[in-house]
């Protein structure tokens, strides 16, 4: 275990400490003064994020597997360069799975603490122009998250789809209410990706629910009378929102999900993926901002 500290303007010194997790899989355990995160370096994957006086923002699922090569279920996985299932490959693509590199992490004199992680070389880039995928978690007040991809070739595009798979802890999906989208194109993949659009100002969800909504960079809230909290989802080069809950018969299904966890869990998630596939040019980067904030219901 090692750890650094950094003195900051609010007097309580934001820290990180190096610790072996769940699965013996390297983490980081992240204090602010407003918060606590913590992050496993396989899949830069951020599985917890509680403010001080909130319950946790994000939901893991109590029968997630932490084994190397293995999807965690929860937190935020990074999905890319594809979504969903792709021929031959592996569901949502490999980042997910890699052991990220950790290139710096910072406390900043405010008092929040950022962490730069790398995809490393593996041998399925080969299949893609060259490219480097940075993420940078930062942990104050709210969660902010930044994935850029570079189009190293000095030739070839780089098509390739990205998304913050944010798992949101929620009191009870019943009662909770997702705005934002209304008026959203969207495909519907629990009818096989029929085309629709979004009615309501206001979704709610009583069965399952797997929808990509495209072209929209829309802010979403989600309000959950059953935790007392409005979970806000801010982003920036982000045309696509999903939202998913498996519901129980695909809860079922799932070996790495507690039967009853999807009352308590909603993915909102935030990307480019499907009709917004990313064509990034020779030598461009792009850069996938969200940030989440939480506060009491008003
Ligand atoms: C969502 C997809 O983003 O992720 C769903 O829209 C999928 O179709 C879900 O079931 C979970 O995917 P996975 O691979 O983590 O089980």
């Amino acid at each position: 275990m090692s750890t650094q500290e950094q003195p900051s303007e609010s007097g309580v010194p934001g820290r990180v400490v190096f610790l072996d997790g769940r699965g013996e899989l390297p983490m980081l355990e992240i204090s602010t003064a407003w918060s606590m995160a913590e992050i496993y370096l396989q899949g830069a994957h951020v599985t917890h994020f509680r403010k001080k006086d909130e319950l946790p923002l994000l939901f893991l699922s109590q029968c997630s597997r932490f084994a190397e090569g293995q999807p965690i279920r929860g937190g935020v996985p990074v999905v890319f360069p594809w979504f969903g299932p792709r021929e031959g490959m592996g569901q949502h693509g490999f980042a997910r799975l890699k052991t990220w590199e950790l290139k710096e992490f910072a406390p900043a004199p405010n008092g929040s603490v950022s962490v730069r992680f790398r995809l490393p070389d593996c041998p399925e880039a080969s299949a893609f122009p060259a490219f480097t995928a940075d993420y940078v978690v930062t942990v104050s007040e709210t969660l902010r998250l930044e994935l850029a991809v570079t189009n190293n070739s000095t030739t070839d595009e780089f098509l390739f789809e990205n998304c913050l798979h944010t798992y949101f802890e929620v009191g009870d999906i019943r009662t909770v209410s997702i705005r934002g989208l209304g008026g959203a194109a969207y495909l519907d993949k629990v009818a096989n990706f029929a085309q629709k659009s979004e009615t309501g100002d206001s979704i709610r969800i009583s069965s399952e629910v797997d929808r990509i909504y495209v072209n929209t960079s829309a802010p979403i809230e989600i309000v959950d009378p059953g935790i007392g909290r409005k979970i806000r989802v801010e982003k920036q080069a982000s045309l696509s929102t999903v939202v998913w809950n498996p519901w129980i018969a695909k809860a079922q299904q799932m070996p790495d999900f507690g039967n009853e966890e999807y009352e308590r869990m909603v993915c909102v998630e935030s990307g480019n993926v499907s009709l917004n596939e990313i064509r990034l040019p020779p030598g461009e980067v792009s850069r996938l901002i969200v940030e989440l904030s939480s506060g009491p219901l008003q």
